[in-house]
This record gives C-alpha cells, structure tokens and sequence, in this order.
C-alpha cells in the first residue's frame, strides 16, 4: 500500500479531526502530542507499521540518509527514484553482511542522488514474528510509505538555506518557522540543542524525529543536524548516532555545494571533562583535539580555498567582539584560532540563547551571526528563538535573522570575492 504524503498543517488537522471519530485508525505518534505538535498522522496498514516517519539529511553532494522506526521489529529498505519511477534505486543498511531487520530504527544512504533534481523515495518496512536461529517468519506483507524532497539546486545556481538552534524540546517553535521556510529550498541546518537531554527514546521520538520529520515532509527539503552541548547529555547520547544519518559517521563534516564550502563544527559538551557530575565518562578534550587537526586539514584543501564562499556552522561560538561573551573552555580556542586566518565568509553560531550580528573584528577577523533561543535568564538580551535565513545569489550573500513573530530583527548582505 502506498500512501501519499499531507503537504501542510491543514491536511493533518482535517485528518486529526477525522481520526478522532474513527475508533480503528491509529497515529503514527502518540495522539496528543500529534494534535499538540503538528505531527503527521497514518492510518490504515502504514499506522499498523511505521512509528516515525521517515526524515532526510544531507549527507553528501550525492547523497542522503534517511531516518525512521517502525512499531515492531522490522525489515527496512528504501526504494528511490529521481525520474518517475522509470529507474528504480534500492538503499538498505547493512553492517558486516547482515542487512537491516529485527530493528525497531532504520536508516539508509541513498548514493548517487542528483541534488539538482526532485527526489521520490519510499521506505518499506515488513514486520518480523518470529527471530529464530534457522527461522525467521514475517508477520504480514511489506508496507510502503512514499514521499518526496524537491530539488536542492536551482538551475540558477542560487543557494538558500536556513538554521534554526536552541529548541530545547519546545516544538511549538516549528509552528512559528516552518511556514518561512518556503523559500529555502537547499537545506535546513539544525544547530545544535534541538532538545534538552536524551534520557529516553519516547522523548527523543516526539522532540526529534517527529519534528525533522515534519521539516522534509511539510517543507521537501532536508535537514543537517549538528550537535549542541545538550545533545551530549543523558543515557541515550551515546546511542544518538544509532537513530541518524551522519556524513563519513560523525558529527562533523563539511560538503560544497555550488562552489560554496560548509564545515559543520562539533563544539561538544560545554562543561570541562572534570565537571563532578559526569564522573569520568567525558573525553571531549580529547575529541575536540582531534577534531581541530581534521580542521587543519580543512582550511588548506582545494575544496575550501577555491570556493567562493566558505560558511562555518558551530554551535558554540567564538568571542563575540572585544570585551564581548567568550566561550570559557579553553579547548575550543585551538580550534577558533584556526578560523582566524582561514579567509571565513561567515560564521553561524547557537547556545547563547540570544540572537546577535557581530562585525569582524581583529580578533575574529569574519562576521559572526548567532541564532537566538528561549530565555534563559537574560531579560536584557534578545531572548527569543530565531530563524536564520542565507541566500547567495550571484556574489551578494543575504543574511535575515526573523523572531518567532516572524518579524525581520537582522537583515545584512555580504558581497562575496
Ligand atoms: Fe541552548
Ligand atoms: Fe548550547
């Protein structure tokens, strides 16, 4: 059974609605948080089968994963198509010659995506009864989901992205940004801080994969979801990369599109490894050290010196100005020291919970925009949550910062060598 995907808020609220006076229909997510948060609704065998739907991060300039979990262990595969279903591609996960079944989570890369074309795909799940050493039995037929992201490239060469930051679990914040992504159609970058901890899978379903979900399917684009200091917190942290898709299987990763190169920066926990309440389970020293020598390398490949603009995303961010908020942490200043004369065109920063444009100055020598967030204590700042929207066209690169009543609070255009 194939079903198509809702396109807008309206569809789910009439089919939340009509769900609500059928007693057999059943929803892909916990009926009140779907009425509360906008999540989409199943029905009918693709409810009997899918817990999430199915959510896409870019991974590559030809290549996407895509995530979802079914109600029951299952199979998973992904079946794709970018001319109509004339050529059908098939993406499964595999490790070590044992493809994906008996799993309540799924995932698959797509290799070979043209960015510049829509992409169709449909994830198929087939629930599994029984495990046995030499038995296995299906419990029912395969079902199928379909669904749909849009080109990412324009013919025209124009790039327009957005990043949202600091959630920190409240959804209703979708509410406010997704109508305003309508005219991004490169990606969606989630920096960091999405939700508050990962202490249990419920949690992370409806803050998370719910959510992203709702980004690809209501906006057809997908998402690249970095990592903020809250991400590292509680007992599912250390399964997050079992749930997601991550380019070369970590947490950073850089790709140019359009001549433009992003780095995508792990700033890691925000607390010193010696911090007494994580007793002794913390290496980020050690990881952030690492991960600035893959910087090193970075900043003096061809990819990043002969691009034509060079956007760095951290959740953390470097000193604001002279005198101004400076991260505490001692081991991110290898790190920000190389950006220094790296020729950044601009950085996109998260985790101070207020939005801001920061001029270069000498001691950081590129334009710095920060994402806003909740409050936190800071009635002075602009404790607000914020979309941040970047288009580039031609050589003019256009930066808006929107609060969540949509109103314009930073609107600056960079001309790019
Ligand atoms: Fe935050
Ligand atoms: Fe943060």
């Amino acid at each position: 059974m194939i079903l198509k995907t809702m396109t807008n808020r309206r569809d789910f609220l009439r089919l939340s609605a009509a769900a609500a006076g059928m007693g057999g229909m059943r929803f892909s997510a916990n009926a009140a948080d779907a009425a509360k948060y906008g999540f989409q609704v199943l029905d009918g065998e693709a409810a009997a089968i899918f817990e999430t739907l199915p959510y896409v991060q870019l991974l590559g300039v030809d290549s996407v994963g895509i995530s979802w979990m079914t109600v029951a262990k299952a199979t998973g595969r992904v079946t794709w198509s970018q001319d109509g279903w004339r050529t059908e591609h098939i993406a499964v996960h595999g490790e070590d010659g044992l493809l994906d079944a008996y799993s309540f989570v799924h995932k698959a890369v797509l290799r070979g995506v043209d960015l510049h074309k829509p992409l169709r795909y449909r994830i198929h799940s087939r629930r599994i009864g029984k495990f046995d050493i030499y038995g296995i039995g299906y419990a029912g037929g395969e079902v199928s989901y379909e669904s749909t992201i849009n080109a990412l490239l324009p013919p025209d060469g124009t790039l327009s992205w957005a990043m949202m930051n600091d959630i920190h679990d409240n959804l209703r914040i979708f509410d406010c940004f997704l109508p305003h992504l309508s005219d991004v159609s490169t990606m969606c970058i989630f920096n960091g801080d999405v939700m508050e901890d990962l202490t249990y899978e419920e949690k992370f379903k409806r803050d998370f994969l719910h959510p992203f979900a709702r980004v690809s399917h209501e906006r057809r684009m997908p998402v690249w979801f970095l990592r903020g200091n809250h991400e590292t917190r509680g007992q599912l942290a250390r399964r997050l990369r079992d749930y997601v898709s991550l380019p070369r299987g970590r947490y950073f990763g850089a790709i140019t599109l359009e001549r433009v190169r992003f780095v995508f920066v792990d700033t890691g926990e925000d607390k010193a490894d010696e911090t007494p309440v994580y007793q002794g389970v913390n290496d980020f020293d050690g990881y952030i050290a690492r991960e600035t020598e893959w910087v090193k390398r970075e900043v003096v490949s061809a990819e990043w010196k002969n691009a034509r603009a060079r956007i760095v995303v951290q959740h953390i961010p470097p000193q604001l100005s002279d005198g101004g908020w400076a991260p505490k942490l001692r081991r991110l200043d290898a790190l920000n020291e190389v950006w220094k004369t790296a020729n950044v065109t601009l950085m996109m920063g998260a985790h101070l919970h207020w939005w801001c444009w920061c001029d270069a100055w000498s001691g950081r020598p590129y334009p710095l925009v920060v994402g806003g967030g909740p409050r936190l204590g800071n009635p002075e700042k602009h404790d607000n949550a914020t979309l941040t929207k970047c288009r580039l066209e031609g050589d003019r690169l256009s930066v808006k910062v929107l609060d969540q009543t949509g109103k314009t609070v930073i609107d600056k255009k960079l001309q790019i060598a």
